[in-house]
């Protein structure tokens, strides 16, 4: 079933859970998530960022994500994720999104705050939240461009995460705390005392970017300190690739395309389904 951005993070702060963020610009992907959301029958979102448009546009996954979470046993949100553009996120709605992500953040400050506010707007008169980010994060969606470290001098600072909050009505705030999008190349460094002063002083729940590739001990300690939804990709696709790797290897026969999709959407599963395990603390 369908569930909105605000009800799924309320899920989360009564449970000290961190909501499951997935891109699935892939039905693979899509799949994979639904069934581990199913399994453990706990609120996840699936979201489509601009940046995985040449890997299918909006339009076409979208309408697919929308109907597989109606019909799904499990609460799921539909979101645009990384949303540049007011109209991109208008493109979101338009397909039965019911929830969007406005990235502002390499814009200049009012002006991140003018359009995150516009976008607010647009969404508040169809009921919907909105998440707004402050303070840069290395790398992008997509896998490419990422150092593969964090910038401290990069990072959110409070007193800013305070006004910006206000200023905008943002139903939840990305931060930047010492993740990365993508593949890590050196030790990610989680600043844990920056997400509470974050959380406090914002008064709304931290989305954590860059989910991959940290320990179960890190979400937990992320959370503990006011994460309430963790965006994560790259290590999910990036087991599908694997899996699709070793068939070829083990059976170099294979002839048909459609034999790779069904081991890389068993690995995505795999992936998530650890994931999970950890962000809902399921024994
Ligand atoms: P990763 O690809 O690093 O998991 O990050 C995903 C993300 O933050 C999407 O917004």
């Amino acid at each position: 079933m369908l569930i909105g951005l605000r009800e799924a993070l309320d899920y989360a702060e009564q449970n000290n859970w961190g909501i499951a963020a997935i891109n699935t610009p892939t039905l693979e992907l899509l799949l994979g998530t639904l069934k581990v959301a199913e399994r453990y029958n706990v609120p996840m979102v699936v979201q489509h960022a601009q940046v995985h448009e040449p890997v299918n546009a909006i339009e076409d996954i979208g309408p697919v994500m929308v109907e597989l979470a109606r019909r799904s046993s499990a609460p799921i949100v539909v979101h645009v994720d990384h949303g540049e553009t007011y109209e991109y996120v208008e493109r979101g709605f338009a397909v039965g999104f019911n929830s969007a992500m406005f990235d502002g953040s390499r814009l200049p400050y009012d002006e991140n705050v003018a359009q995150t506010r516009a976008v607010v707007e647009l969404a508040t008169g169809r009921g919907f939240g909105v998440e707004g980010e402050l303070g840069i994060m290395p790398g992008r969606e997509d896998g490419v461009e990422s150092s593969g470290t964090a910038d401290e001098t990069l990072y959110t600072h409070p007193e800013d995460a305070a006004a910006f909050v206000r200023a905008t009505g943002v139903t939840a705030l990305a931060c930047s705390f010492g993740t990365v999008h993508g593949l890590y190349k050196a030790e990610p460094k989680i600043n844990y005392e920056l997400i509470g002063r974050l959380r406090e002083a914002g008064g709304v729940p931290v989305v954590m970017h860059g989910g991959s590739g940290l320990s179960c001990e890190e979400y937990r300690a992320s959370i503990d300190q006011g994460v309430r939804k963790i965006n994560y990709y790259t290590y999910a696709d990036k087991a599908a690739l694997e899996a699709a790797r070793a068939l070829l290897t083990e059976k170099p026969g294979t002839y048909v395309f459609s034999d790779l999709t069904v081991v890389a959407q068993a690995a995505i599963e795999k992936d998530i389904d650890a994931l999970a395990r950890c962000l809902y603390r399921v024994a």
